[in-house]
């Protein structure tokens, strides 16, 4: 946990609540935190789902382990410390997006439980929804797909702490969405997430 370094500070209420801004876009903010090995799908379940979202009329933004780690996170690596204080910062920036009203895409590997429960904590302690989704994909179809040709690399020993290589992938032991990667296809992916955006009253079904 990181400490709280700067001392007399404190949160800052605006006039404009939670609500106020969930009004404005008719839609609930929501985390739904993609978790899976590389190359298991989730930039690509994302990335679908985003598209769906947007055609029905919901705002969502994609938090994605590559394109963060060019900028905010630039001065990580994929130590464990460095992957810890990684997905800290990211689960901090998905809260302040579902603050503000998005239904945030957050997809990392986050390969260690504690700080995906972290986030979890984060979300459950400020009030709003924390979806853990576990794209299940075995390491043998990820690595087959190789889109990155990293686990090449990774077996050739030019990548050390590679993800199910020589570094851990905890999976998950209680996330509310288990997809499929290897078995099923992206269209029922997204409509399952769908579906259960709708139960949980973060988007309705318009049609
Ligand atoms: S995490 O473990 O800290 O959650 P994150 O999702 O941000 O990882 O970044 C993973 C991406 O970084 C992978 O998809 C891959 O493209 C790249 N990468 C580079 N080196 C490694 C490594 N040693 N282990 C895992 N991914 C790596």
């Amino acid at each position: 946990m990181a400490e709280q370094k700067a001392t007399n500070v404190h949160w800052h209420e605006g006039d404009i609540t939670r609500e106020d801004r969930s009004k404005l876009l008719g839609q609930k903010g929501a985390t739904l935190w993609f978790t899976g090995l590389s190359g298991s799908g989730k930039s690509t379940v994302a990335v679908a789902l985003e598209g769906a979202l947007l055609e029905e009329g919901y705002l969502s933004y994609r938090l994605d382990g590559d394109n963060v780690r060019l900028g905010i996170n630039k001065n990580l690596g994929f130590t464990a410390e460095d992957r810890t204080e990684n997905i800290r910062r990211i689960g901090e920036i998905s809260k302040l997006f579902v603050d503000a009203g998005v239904i945030t895409l957050s997809s990392f590997i986050s390969p260690y439980r504690a700080d995906r429960d972290a986030v979890r904590t984060l979300h459950d302690e400020a009030g709003v929804d924390f979806i853990e989704v576990f794209v299940d994909c075995s390491l043998d179809e990820a690595e087959k797909r190789d889109p990155k040709g990293l686990y090449k690399k990774a077996r050739a020993g030019e990548i050390k702490n590679f993800t199910g290589i020589d570094d851990p992938y905890e999976a998950p032991e209680k996330a509310e969405i288990v997809l499929h990667s290897d078995e099923q296809s992206l269209e029922e992916e997204v409509g399952l997430i769908l579906d259960i955006l709708v139960e949980r009253g973060i988007i309705t079904r318009k049609n």
